[in-house]
């Protein structure tokens, strides 16, 4: 496995790799959900390049950019045990050199859900991600269904701008009391990590309910907003039951919905979804 951080070095590494070539992006303090997106990359191609890079364009002036959780040199241990051929760590410099005015927004899929919580947050991932797409150029890349959002907004991006490669989403990787696996899951002190489990409490009752008949909207929504203000611990900042294209929030009866929502435990704001479908 080698590591890189220049561009150079990473294009030097790049022209020596067999395709298919699978990408990875992340943020680090990698979990097994991005190990499971790693595997997969390790199956289905010939060579798995991965990125670790905390972008700051894609956090907001009130968010965690300056404690986000960092382990690099455990990051490229499990890295290398998973098979990766090549990680490229960028610096910021690397990545935004002095005079950088270039910026990727997504119209539509970027307004609502976090977009509307999290003003920029997609213009910065839809930036990052276009870079790292130009920059290694590989013909698959691998997203966690965890960022839903994040990758509805990718697809759009990566078909917008016709970049020539496959968009692959893998099943979020689950704690074994249901609690998605995040990087922020490590700010969970004490009683919070416990319960941090009302999230996906919240979707498994609305998606019950859906089973067993209850396909009204709304009705879902209550659901999953009752589970969550039973928990002293939670602060729910919203449910979602939107069309799972175009993210639009839906009314009525529903066949196919992307439940959706950002739960503050304690200080630590969570997000979880999951996908309901009648077929
Ligand atoms: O999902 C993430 O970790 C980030 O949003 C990504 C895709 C690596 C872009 O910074």
């Amino acid at each position: 496995m080698k590591t890189v951080t220049t561009l150079d070095e990473l294009w030097a590494e790049r022209a020596n790799l067999a395709g298919p070539v699978g990408l990875v992006p992340t943020m680090g303090f990698l979990h097994e959900g991005h190990l499971s997106l790693v595997r997969q990359a390790r199956e289905e191609c010939a060579s798995v390049v991965v990125s670790i890079f905390v972008n700051p364009t894609q956090f907001g002036p009130s968010e965690d950019l300056a404690t986000y959780p960092r382990d690099t040199d455990r990051d490229l241990a499990l890295l290398q045990a998973a098979g990766t051929d090549l990680v490229w760590t960028p610096t910021v410099e690397v990545m935004y050199p002095p005079g950088f005015q270039t910026y990727v927004e997504v119209e539509g899929v970027s307004a609502g859900l976090e977009g509307e919580r999290r003003p920029g947050h997609f213009r910065g991932v839809a930036t990052v991600v276009a870079k790292l797409l130009a920059a290694i150029q590989p013909q698959r890349a691998y997203f966690g269904q965890k960022d839903a959002q994040q990758t509805v907004v990718i697809r759009q991006m990566s078909r917008d701008l016709s970049f020539p490669v496959d968009v692959v989403i893998c099943p979020t990787v689950r704690e074994p009391d249901g609690l998605a696996m995040s990087s922020r899951n490590a700010y969970l002190h004490g009683d919070e990590r416990a319960a941090a489990t009302v999230l996906y409490q919240a979707l498994t009752a609305a998606r019950a309910a859906f089973e067993t008949g209850s396909r009204d909207a709304e009705t879902l929504r209550q659901i999953m907003a009752a589970t969550i203000d039973a928990e002293p611990l939670a602060r729910r900042q919203y449910v979602s039951c939107a069309d799972p294209l175009t993210l639009h929030e839906l009314e009525g009866p529903v066949d196919s919905a992307l439940l959706s929502m950002a739960v503050f435990v304690g200080r630590t704001r969570l997000i979880d979804n999951l996908m309901l479908d009648n077929a």
